[in-house]
């Protein structure tokens, strides 16, 4: 735009002086010197609307704010568009759109997963009955559906938007659903030609190994257990994960081709080193922590060792327990072995944590279910010292009671030294990997862990990748699978000669960025660094339109088998109950994720809390109409800012939109909500690019 110099204005917008034609808006002005002013409902070349209010700005002279897509310029006029007053306003009006927004921008489930499964894109498959598609969407992700629908901690359900109506989704339940009503299945790629060798066959490894075999690549897994499965078999009882639906679900590993080498041990019998002389193009270390770090309390050598327990049982062996049994720790192998106790005739079982009941670590989903087996809790709490009677064995456990300090940190609350009575305790607070004899070619880091990268799983040995407990240390299943499918998708990349050093450094910075530039800057990424990528979502927070709906539940064993059989507990939801179920998902999708400026607003305003979401509040329902083949109407979303309505009638022509309805009832349709084809649409999609 040239300005005539002779009818031009001087104005000065946030303390730059603007020149600007006389006629022209404060927003045009604004915009050409490069001033961001937030507006909804305004058109480029269209006159001037006014109705949403974001665009508000204070005029020097005047009380009230002006909306700066109609205010005109003069000549001395001086504008603010940043201020406290405007940026309180914009916020208010945004919270209003936002509590009247039924949509969301992408689901929390599916970031909260360690695994990040589409979760909601398999729930709508499942709701519409095809369990083979949708244990195919989740295996896309995390290949053993049924496995950890049995076990998993369930990071996804708390931050379930469901919850903010009435109980968040049974998520974990339903992928476990699609896993037990449909045939697991493993496509493979095209041969590579490339070996891959894997040690190690717990989640991590065997998880590895099934993105490996996708790619098409040849794997021998090593283990120096006589089955695979690790944990998974080992340590997890049956009456959590049954043996045959552990089989059932790696089956596919085998069918595939998967060799897998039993009783052979790392840093014992092979190396990554001599895999690799040994003809193997790349190796992946998952070799779990199988070692419990050993309690260094008084009377710490009375303890016996939770693995060790589970082991046991776990190989039928049935080690009997009497008397009270306290277990330390909260892990999922601390829940597993005081549940294992009571199967194996302890008379009372206590679970001693240091954390608070509703963060203990192996998630409310175990919290629950050994409480219902009569396991008491000694929530933040610390064992002191087991004390012992003649011959050695435990009478008693020394605690104290634990309090947050003014810094948060957990100490020792003054005066609450008390003990519980116990004829046995059980340790399951630290584990770490067992590396055999040690490996030169592996580093370690002050924990005895692997060190490897964060992203790719690639260690400091040419061809050596390590995921997993081996370098987290214990932390649940899905965390394990995820890594372990981050190293596979990181080696198949550098087999074909992906420069790993390059992305892992472009994911460290990417991680960094705030919300709205990773959204932008995700394209960059590719496809592998997308799905290795950490991200840091803003959650807005937006009305939700659901009538309540009880969520379903769990069938499980009869409580008097519960505390004396290894009898699965949890049966499982039949395809109907699954299916019901599923319908009571938001779907908290939307395909304008990032390309939205109602969403980078929320962001920038930070609309995190909005007083106006209530869960009685009315929010809009309206059915989307598809009839178009390109154009979606989804007025769910809709602001009724109307820009769609004056671009089709001012610029394209055909006049297809209109207001119908007022107030919050209001909503845009064509004149007769008759379909698109019928109200005459060009197709040009003036609409769809002007909707904000
Ligand atoms: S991206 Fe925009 S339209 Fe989609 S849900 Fe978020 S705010 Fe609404
Ligand atoms: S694997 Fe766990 S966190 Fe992921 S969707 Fe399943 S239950 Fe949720
Ligand atoms: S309602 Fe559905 S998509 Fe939304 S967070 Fe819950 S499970 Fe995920
Ligand atoms: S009121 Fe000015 S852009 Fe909407």
């Amino acid at each position: 735009m040239t300005i005539d110099t002779k009818t031009s204005v001087r104005l000065t917008i946030d303390d730059t002086s603007v020149k600007a034609a006389s006629g022209e808006t404060v927003l045009s002005a604004a915009r050409r010197a490069g001033i961001d002013i937030p507006a909804l409902c305004h058109e480029e070349g269209m006159a001037a609307w006014g109705a949403c209010r974001l665009c508000l700005i204070e005029v020097e002279g005047l009380d009230k704010l002006q909306a700066a897509c109609t205010t005109q310029v003069a000549d001395g006029l001086v504008v603010r568009t940043n201020t406290a007053r405007t940026r309180a306003k914009r916020a208010s009006y945004l919270r209003m759109y936002l509590s009247d927004h039924n949509s969301y921008c992408e689901a929390p489930c599916k970031d909260a997963c360690p695994a990040h499964i589409d979760i909601p894109a398999y729930i709508k498959q499942i709701e519409d009955g095809d369990f083979a598609a949708a244990a195919a969407t989740v295996r896309k992700e995390m290949p053993f559906p049924g496995i950890l629908g049995r076990i998993c901690p369930r990071y996804c359900e708390p931050v379930c938007r469901r919850g903010e109506v009435d109980e968040p989704i049974a998520i974990c339940a339903l992928h476990r659903a699609a896993g037990d009503h449909a045939p697991a299945a493993l496509v493979s790629a095209h041969p590579s030609g490339h070996r891959v060798a894997v040690i190690g066959a717990g989640p991590a490894g065997l998880s590895c190994a099934w993105y490996l075999t996708a790619a098409g690549h040849e794997v021998t897994i090593y283990d120096k257990a006589e089955k695979p499965g690790g944990m998974l078999r080992y340590t997890i009882p049956e009456f959590r994960l049954p043996e045959s639906d552990l089989d059932a679900e790696l089956q596919p590993l085998w069918d595939a081709g998967v060799r897998f080498v039993e009783n052979v041990a790392l840093g014992v019998d092979i190396n990554p080193y001599g895999l690799l002389q040994a003809g193997f193009d790349a190796v992946f270390v998952g070799v779990g922590a199988w070692q419990t770090m050993p309690s260094r309390i008084p009377g710490h050598e009375a303890m016996l060792d939770a693995l060790r327990l589970l082991r046991d049982v776990g190989e039928g062996k049935k080690p009997t327990l009497s008397g009270t049994v306290a277990v330390l720790g909260d892990g999922a192998v601390a829940f597993d072995a005081a549940r294992a106790a009571v199967r194996q005739g302890a008379q009372s079982v206590v679970l001693v944590s240091r954390h608070p009941a509703d963060d203990v670590e192996a998630g409310q989903r175990e919290l629950a279910a050994a409480r219902a087996e009569g396991v008491q809790i000694e929530a933040l709490t610390e064992a002191k010292r087991v004390k012992l009677r003649k011959g050695g064995k435990p009478t008693a456990l020394e605690c104290v009671r634990l309090e947050a300090d003014a810094s948060g940190k957990l100490v020792e609350a003054k005066g609450s030294r008390f003990e519980l009575k116990v004829d046995v305790v059980i340790s399951a607070l630290s584990f770490a990997p067992d590396l055999g004899e040690g490996d030169d070619e592996l580093t370690l880091s002050a924990w005895n862990t692997l060190e490897a990268n964060h992203y790719t799983g690639r260690t400091k040995s040419e061809g050596v990748f390590a995921a997993g407990d081996a370098v987290t240390g214990a932390k649940s299943a899905i965390h394990a699978l995820a890594g372990g499918k981050r190293a596979a998708l990181s080696i198949d990349a550098w087999l074909r000669g992906v420069d790993l050093p390059e992305l892992e450094a472009k994911l460290a910075l990417y991680a960094g960025l705030p919300y709205l530039e990773q959204l932008a800057d995700a394209p960059q990424l590719g496809e592998l660094g997308q799905r290795l990528a950490e991200r840091s979502p803003v959650w807005l927070k937006m009305g939700i339109a659901a009538d309540r709906a009880a969520r379903a539940t769990m069938p499980t064993l009869a409580a008097a088998k519960r505390t004396t059989s290894f009898e699965e507990v949890e049966r499982g939801l039949k395809k109907k109950a699954a299916q019901a179920e599923a319908t009571r998902c938001l779907q908290c999708t939307c395909p304008s994720l990032g390309e939205c400026d109602l969403q980078r607003l929320g962001v920038e305003y930070e609309i995190t809390s909005n007083e106006l979401v209530r869960p009685s509040s009315r929010v809009r329902s309206i059915t989307p109409r598809y009839e178009h083949p390109f154009i979606r109407r989804d007025m769910n979303r809709c602001i009724s800012c109307g820009r769609c309505v004056r671009v089709c009638r001012d610029v394209a022509g055909p006049a297809c939109y209109d207001f119908r309805g007022r107030g919050f009832l209001m909503e845009v349709d064509t004149p007769y909500g008759e379909s698109l084809q019928l109200a005459k649409c060009i197709t040009c999609g003036r609409c769809v690019s002007s909707c904000p």
